[in-house]
Formats: structure tokens, sequence, C-alpha cells
């Protein structure tokens, strides 16, 4: 392996000559000397490489070197002169690699984020897009770290589904007929002669896959792509997008809760720890204070506050907000952002919501009125996780169904896992961009997934 410029970094000066490959971010020029800024996407700040134009002679060379061209070049290790960095490069051989003309659109060191989401395919050589692209790798290791270490199973559940699990209906079918002439049957579009010979669309979640899955090996885990079709323009929403959904057999709504604060602690902890240089980066230019936030979110116990409660502290503002809120209502970001920042000033888990506002598949409190959900909100962005303990009752589960309008036929092998040695289970999904989001301090959540998808929106 090549070494990358982060480790050149953080070497002593010496007599060895190195060999660094990148782009040129920056090019001074002045009379005697050239500096170049190199970057090869392994750390914020790049390596200098100084030119003695006189030893180095090729003037040519040098002036075909431009902002944005690759290079490889050759030289010692010198300490700097400059404030900015330990050691720089004196530099011996460069090679033009690629070259890179006056349109390149990365001239500024300063662009947009919003001119950057224009050009996806090259924002990730700026650092701010950089720095995100390596946390979000880095908390993905952190996610399977977590539960590799406590014997959860990673399983992938299916893409394609034919049944919606959030029975929201947000889904994209996938369909291979021709949509010019669709065959039509007497009960409108005749979908067994579809690819799979029954309508069906892209996952909106793995859970129903896992839970299957848990009610063999016991704790598991998926973390993969999620589609809907939600047709919400916000800051937090995408139509793909990446979730971590584990799912614990023998586990009840309590234990799924401190497993979410456990598991939300150790992720930021661990980006903490492994991207010290990178969340520096975002305290400066994306969110002054981001990381004292972090840290009081690892330190501290997360609020616990049941749905009941929430309304009675929400009612108490209502005319703040622009949904004013009443027992029955759904919890919109306005609320999770008040309930969090405002009542609690740390995250804190909701619980047992009304049954009309949840999805069928969670389990009925006693009352006969809530469910034993839980959502995660967080400040500043609101809900991160949502979760629940699963109806593992068959008659009380084909109920829900039924009374909700879904089709039975739809969840029949669902169902059928209630049939043979049920137990209590329960699980949650992280939206993998929002965590990425609030560890970062990013503000939308299409600066931190490489190609974002969204309403009108999947040009590249
Ligand atoms: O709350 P949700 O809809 O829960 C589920 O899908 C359950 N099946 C999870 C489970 O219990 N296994 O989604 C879970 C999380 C949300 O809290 C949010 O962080 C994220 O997924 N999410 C989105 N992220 C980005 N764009 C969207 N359109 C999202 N919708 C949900
Ligand atoms: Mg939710």
């Amino acid at each position: 392996m090549k070494e990358r410029i982060k480790q050149i970094l953080s070497r002593q000066p010496g007599d060895e000559v190195i060999s660094v490959e990148g782009w040129v971010r920056t090019k001074r020029d002045s009379k005697n000397v050239c500096f170049l800024e190199i970057n090869d996407g392994s750390t914020v700040k790049g390596l200098q490489a100084v030119v003695d134009k006189a030893s180095f002679g090729n003037e040519n060379l040098l002036g075909e070197v431009t902002t944005g061209a690759a290079v490889r070049c050759t030289g010692r290790l010198v300490a700097s002169q400059g404030q900015a960095q330990s050691v720089e490069l004196a530099l011996e051989t460069l090679e033009i690699v690629g070259t890179c003309p006056s349109d390149y659109p990365l001239q500024k060191k300063r662009h947009t984020i919003e001119f950057l989401r224009e050009i996806a395919y090259l924002r990730p050589r700026t650092n701010l897009i950089g720095a995100v692209m390596r946390v979000r790798s880095t908390l993905a290791y952190a996610i399977h770290t977590f539960f590799q270490e406590r014997g959860f199973v990673y399983v992938n559940t299916p893409l394609i589904t034919t049944s919606d699990c959030e029975g929201a209906g947000e889904t994209f079918q996938v369909t291979t007929l021709d949509l010019a002439n669709v065959p039509v049957g007497k009960d409108g579009v005749d979908y067994s002669k579809d690819f799979f010979g029954k309508k069906a669309s892209l996952t909106v979640s793995g859970q129903l896959e896992g839970e299957s899955y848990a009610l063999a090996l016991k704790d598991i885990y998926t973390f993969g792509p999620t589609f809907r079709a939600e047709n919400s323009n916000t800051t937090r929403h995408l139509a793909e997008f990446w979730m971590v959904e584990p799912e614990m057999a023998f586990c009840d709504i309590e234990l799924d809760e401190e497993v979410a604060e456990s598991f939300l602690k150790y992720i930021f902890r661990y980006v903490l720890d492994k991207c010290p240089e990178e969340m520096a980066f975002f305290d400066s230019f994306v969110l002054k204070g981001n990381i004292d936030t972090l840290r009081h979110v690892i330190d501290t116990p997360f609020a616990r506050m049941t749905y009941t409660d929430a309304i009675k502290e929400l009612e108490k503002v209502n005319d703040q907000f622009d949904f004013p809120v009443h027992w029955g209502s759904d919890i919109q970001t306005e609320h999770e952002k008040y309930l969090t920042e405002v009542v609690c000033k740390r995250p804190v888990i909701v619980t047992d919501y009304p049954k009309e506002i949840k999805a069928f598949y969670m389990k009925m409190n006693e009352d006969g009125r809530t469910v034993r959900g839980m959502d995660v909100l967080v400040p500043r962005l609101g809900e991160i996780i949502g979760g629940s303990e699963r109806e593992a009752d068959y008659d009380r589960l084909l109920g829900r169904i039924v009374e909700l309008g879904l089709n039975p036929d739809d969840y029949r092998w669902y169902l059928e896992t209630r049939r043979f040695g049920s137990v209590p289970h329960a699980g949650f999904g992280l939206g993998f961009e929002r965590a990425v989001q609030y560890v970062t301090g990013v503000a939308n959540i299409r600066d931190v997934i490489p190609f974002p998808r969204y309403v009108k929106s999947a040009d590249f």
C-alpha cells in the first residue's frame, strides 16, 4: 500500500526520498518559490510541497500545474517554516498525472453548500464533504463494531418486497410492465403478468424480515438502503437512505430503550476518538460547540417521557407552534425539538404512543389505546431512532392488520412467525444519515450522503 498524506504528515523530517500522489488544491507562486497544497482525501489538511524554482528549472512543467490537477511528486520531508504545518515536502521531481483546465468548478477555497450539491460528483474533493464522508465511513464501522462485539448477527434483508413494513404506502413500485401498455384485468392492473407475479416495491424497512431472523438467531441487525416515496422536502428526509435495524428476541421495550441509548453513545464516542481532525474541523466551520454537545450527550442519561406527558408539556405552549397539538396528534419536528431542546435539554426517549399514529406491528399496552413504541429525539434534529416492542401474539397482530385495512394475505408469512415459538421481541431503526448529520453538525441531510435522492432529484 502506498503511504497516504495523513501518515506522511505525522512523520518527522528525514533524508529519505518519498513519493506523494494527490490533487492540487492551491498553487501560490512567487519569484523564487512555488507552493503547492496537495490533498489525497485522507485529511483535511493537505501536504505543502515547496518548489525551489532555480533548482527545479522546468518552468514550463510548473506552469501546467493548476488547481485540480492530479500530480505525483517526490522529495524530502523538511521542517516547515510556516505556521500551518510541521513538515513540508521539498519537491525534487514532479509528474502531472492528469491536467485540469481553468473551468474546473472548485477554483476557490470556499463554496456554498448549495453550489456543491449541484456538482455532487466533484464535491468529495472539498474539505467539508471529504471530512463528512470519512466520518460517515467511520460511523458505519462503529455501528458494525458495536453489534459484532455483542454477538449480533448481520443480516441482509431484501430490497425488493411485497409487504409494506410501515403500512404507510410511501413505496416506490418495482415493475417490468410496459407503462405505456399496462395489462388490465377486471380488478385493475393485472400483476400476474408482472415480473414477480404480484405488486412489488422497494423496501421501506428491513424490520419484518429482520424479525424472522431474530426469532432464530436471537440478536440480529440489518444495515442497508431503504426507500421512501415521501413527498417531504425537508432537511432530514431522503427518498433513498440507509437504516440500521437491530432486532432482539426475548427482549421488551425497556431493554430496547437501553440498547438504543448505549448504542448511540458508543458510536458518537467512537467517532470523537477516531476522527479528531474532522471533528475539530466541523466544530470550527460547521457548528460551533458541536464537540461539547456530543460529549454532553455521551455523559448524560437520556430523559424518558411518555407520549401523554409529552403532549401535556406541549399543550402548555401550543401558541408557539405552527401545528398545535392535542392527545392523539402526531408529534412533528417543531414539537420534537421543543421537547428535547427546551423541556429536557438532552436526548429524550418518548414512549407509549396512541396506536392510531404508529405502525400495525407495535405491541399494544394494557390500556388498549397506546402501543409500546419509542422514539429517540435529539436536540437540533428531532427523531433519530424509531422503535418498538413487537406484537408477538398471533390473534392480536392479525386484529391490528385487519383493523388498519391492510391485506392479511400480504403479511401471511409474518403472521406465521407468531405461531411457531413466538417470543417477546423488540428492535429499532436508526436513520444512518441522521446520525451522520448529528455527529458532523451538517444542517441538511442531502450533504451527508454521496449522491442524494429526493423529490425531483436523481441527476447523478
Ligand atoms: O421511524 P421509522 O419509520 O421506523 C421504522 O422504519 C421501523 N421499521 C424501525 C424498526 O423498528 N426496526 O424509521 C426509523 C428511522 C427514523 O427514526 C429516522 O431516523 C430514519 O429512520 N428515517 C429517515 N431518514 C432519512 N430519510 C427519510 N425519509 C427517513 N425516514 C425515516
Ligand atoms: Mg419514526
